[in-house]
């Protein structure tokens, strides 16, 4: 099988390339991806010599760059590549609505014109915007959509492009909506990662408001596997809720346990201003494990673990980026304070 992964040099794109061809030798990838702040090529570096894989450089909403990608034929798209981070949607929205919402589109405009191929597209369960107790206690499938953030609107209007080119033209999709992914690999700009490092640095850990937000973490390569489970056996034209753990965590029970795991001090918590629309999110993933018998194989205890060990041993790959995500929250700080 030939595969289309867009955003293949991002965080959970670059895990999902090595999980699929670790699990997959005979099927070859091709990594299409614009190469912005949030890509590391180091990723895939390992890659470079291996024959079923390829990479080239191009940005989604070039439809002229999108087509030729098909003069092979190509069996799959997996759509990963997005702007990702809520805070940097706050402050430069029109490259989400770009990004998010015209990009997929082009890549779904390319994906009917060739032959509407297999598409998946990997989406938030931020598009069902923030639990409200006694209302919606848990996102599911049946979920309405009721988004936030701008990142999480323009993710919201991605999801309904695809499932309307399903709809209307027939093109065979799919959807996951997954909870916050941490692990290895991702840019130290996102919330698990920048504790680490800031603790490595000895530096404060900011919490938003009173750390009393609480989300369900999905560690990256149980959200590969869940992935690889509706590529392989999902039903065309439905969409399953992908989520870490049934019990959800705050905040601050989150920074208190990586302190304890890197034997470091509470005194290092440092609570700053709340982010605008700062949701609460929780997963029922029942969907995805009835049909498909997928379920996280990572506590949260063991994920992170083993996030903490690769930090701490991979300073080299994180570095640029940590400088270049301070200056950015810096950035951001200066303006919402004035
Ligand atoms: N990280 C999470 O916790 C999380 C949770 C739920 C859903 N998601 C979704 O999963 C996907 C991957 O997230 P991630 O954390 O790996 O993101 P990331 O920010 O780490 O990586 C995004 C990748 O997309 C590429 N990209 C951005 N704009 C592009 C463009 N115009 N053309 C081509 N490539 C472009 C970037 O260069 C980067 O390599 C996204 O669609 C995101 O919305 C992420």
């Amino acid at each position: 099988m030939k595969i289309l992964v867009t955003g293949g040099s991002g965080f959970i794109g670059s895990t999902f390339i090595h999980y699929w061809l670790t699990r997959h030798p005979d099927d070859s990838i091709i990594n299409f991806d614009k190469l912005t702040y949030a890509a590391n090529p180091e990723s895939l570096s390992d890659l470079t010599a291996n024959p079923h894989y390829q990479f080239v450089q191009g940005d989604i909403c070039d439809e002229i760059a999108v087509d030729k990608l098909f003069s092979d034929t190509i069996d799959l798209i997996i759509h990963f590549a997005a702007e990702s981070h809520v805070d940097r949607s706050i402050d430069d929205p029109m490259l989400f609505v770009k990004t998010n919402v015209l990009g997929t589109y082009t890549l779904l405009s390319a994906a009917k014109k060739h032959g509407n191929i297999r598409f998946h597209h990997i989406s938030t369960d931020e598009v069902f915007g923030t639990i409200i107790p006694g209302v919606v206690d848990v996102f599911s499938e049946s979920t309405p959509y009721n988004p936030s953030s701008p990142y999480s609107a323009s993710k919201a209007s991605a999801d309904h492009f695809v499932r309307s080119f399903g709809k209307t033209y027939g093109l065979p999709i799919t959807i996951t909506n997954c909870s916050n992914n941490y692990g290895p690999f991702m840019n130290p700009e996102k919330m698990i990662p920048r504790m680490i490092t800031n603790l490595i640095d000895g530096k404060k850990v900011p919490i938003y408001g009173a750390g009393e937000n609480y989300r369900d973490w999905l560690y990256v390569t149980d959200h590969c596997s869940a992935i690889e489970a509706v590529i392989l056996n999902g039903k065309l034209g439905q969409t399953y809720c992908v989520g870490g753990l049934k019990e959800t965590s705050r905040n601050i029970d989150l920074v208190k346990q990586i302190i304890k795991l890197m034997n470091k001090s509470e005194d290092q918590i440092e609570f700053v201003a709340d982010r605008p629309a700062h949701d609460n999110y929780a997963v029922n993933w029942d969907k995805v494990h009835n049909e498909l018998g997928w379920e996280p194989k990572e506590t949260l205890t063991s994920g992170l673990q083993k996030t903490i060990d690769w930090y701490q041993t991979h300073e080299s790959w994180w570095r640029a980026a940590k400088t270049e995500a301070e200056a950015f929250y810096q950035r951001l700080n200066a303006a919402r304070n004035k």
